[in-house]
């Protein structure tokens, strides 16, 4: 990786001032700990891990701005001024007039899905992630992916794996019927297939296609700065233009944006909803009332919407962003040096282990994604996340039939200013002596599992 054999990459934009002390259990306790977790990550106790890459969402560093705007914090129940301030720099960012707090992501799906989706309906995406399945499919209605073939193939180089492809979306919509699809959400960045780039070239030509035929465009923008930061690397004549300013190109294409601000505003917890046009704010309005909370602090207390709000502008600041993604790619270049199959190129937020290679003797009745993580916990006490057939099954919308996609994935997520790169070249190392050992590594049975987002809770047995 040029990264790693170049000039010395310039050093985070930060120091350390507070540290949390984290330990590693025996190998035996992790056994101990696995088996009372019935073999799924997400059940494990915090503290029986040791590097910690389940998620990249709410797992930030907040910096000494954040927690200084954290004691600014004002807990009127309507009309705090830490509002105001969100607001205002909210509708800097993205131009767009009518902004709606929300206490996470999944509470701006809430209210979106409520507001916009019938029974029924198909919502188009590039790719949706899980929650936001998990919320269409709750209203009746089906999710439908539209991302280019790339996306879906590990191996492919190709720098914007987070498009849509248009020829997908005109057959889904002639197919649907443009009556039946109410709503596109464009996910920036596609964080199914790991963090992957939509460029602006790609949603340009989907804004258009969605003005044409009078489809509601919002973005998800979960991941905004760092799909900005990605376009300004990688598409052709951005490289002049500033990460903020990509970002808005992007708003300027949609008719409003949902967020969970655990990402790219670097919060613990935080979430928002805004729209251009007023007659979509009144029609949302009322169900973040009822869900989210009054329309000053939805969900929030008042000392979080002025953390997001310094998070927010701290987060578009380009020297953040390329160390950030620095450390995402040294992680992926020493996987993929230790001959480790991951996903190409490096995403914004994350390195995903194609495990349907790495895992190629385990049929996937065994749930590969699952064992992987389970194996790597009990190796090193690094958590990460299995994403593939368990997580992401769905249901054929004219047949019934249940239908497994064909990846299957280990996402290493790294959370925002938290990790240094030792602890990247620990996980390395790790990976890399498992992917050794790999015919080892036995599969799990599913004990017991809900219909709805069944990775979450699912309990696994040595198969
Ligand atoms: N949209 C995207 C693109 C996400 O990645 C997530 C969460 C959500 C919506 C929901 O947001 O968690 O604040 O309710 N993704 C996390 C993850 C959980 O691990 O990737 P939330």
């Amino acid at each position: 990786m040029a990264d790693r054999t170049g000039p010395a990459p310039t050093p985070e934009p930060w120091r350390i001032k507070s540290v949390e002390p984290i330990r590693q259990i025996s190998r035996e306790a992790r056994g101990h700990a696995l088996e009372e977790a019935g073999y799924n990550v997400f059940r494990l106790r915090s503290g029986d891990v040791f590097v910690d890459l389940l998620t990249d969402s709410g797992t930030g560093a907040m910096s000494v701005s954040q927690w200084a705007a954290i004691q600014r914090g004002d807990e009127a129940y309507a009309g705090a001024r830490n509002w105001a301030g969100l607001e205002h720099t909210l509708r800097g960012i993205t131009g767009y007039e009518h902004v709606i707090p929300v206490h996470q992501g999944r509470g701006a799906e809430t209210v979106y899905t409520r507001a916009f989706v019938d029974e029924g309906d198909f919502v188009l995406g590039n790719m949706h992630f899980d929650t936001t399945r998990a919320h269409i499919y709750n209203r009746g209605a089906w999710p439908v992916n539209l991302v280019v073939d790339e996306g879906l193939d590990p191996e492919d180089p190709s720098p914007f794996k987070g498009d849509a492809d248009l020829a997908k979306l005109e057959r889904a919509v002639a197919e649907r019927g443009v009556d039946r699809c109410p709503l596109f959400i464009l996910t920036i960045t596609s964080n199914t297939n790991g963090g992957q780039p939509v460029s602006l070239h790609n949603a340009r030509a989907v804004s258009e296609f969605c003005r044409a035929h009078g489809i509601r465009l919002l973005l998800d923008a979960a991941r905004f700065a760092e799909n900005a930061y990605l376009v300004r690397e990688r598409e052709p004549g951005m490289a002049g233009h500033s990460v903020a300013q990509i970002a808005r190109e992007f708003f300027d294409l949609a008719d409003g944006a949902a967020m969970s601000a655990k990402k790219d505003a670097l919060v613990n917890i935080g979430g928002w909803l805004a729209f251009r046009r007023r007659e979509d704010y009144l029609e949302a309005r009322k169900w973040a009332v009822l869900y989210e909370g009054y329309l000053t602090y939805g969900g929030m207390a008042g000392r979080d919407l002025e953390a997001m709000a310094v998070g927010l502008r701290e987060g578009l600041d380009p020297r953040y962003l390329e160390a950030r993604i620095r450390q995402v790619r040294l992680l992926h270049g020493m996987l993929s040096d230790a001959g480790v199959p991951v996903m190409r190129p490096p995403g914004g937020h994350s390195v995903m282990i194609d495990v349907n290679r790495f895992l190629d003797h385990l049929p996937r009745e065994q749930y590969p994604a699952e064992s992987l993580a389970a194996a790597l916990y009990l190796e090193a006490g690094v958590r990460s996340v299995g994403l593939g057939a368990l997580a992401f099954a769905e249901i054929n919308p004219d047949t019934g039939q249940i239908e497994t996609p064909e990846w299957e994935y280990l996402r290493l997520a790294i959370p925002r200013r938290v990790y240094t790169d030792n602890h990247l070249a620990y996980i390395g190392e790790a990976v890399a002596n498992l992917h050794r050992k790999r015919e080892e590594i036995g599969g799990l049975k599913l004990l017991e599992a809900p219909l709805d987002l069944p990775h979450f809770t699912a309990r696994f047995g040595p198969a």
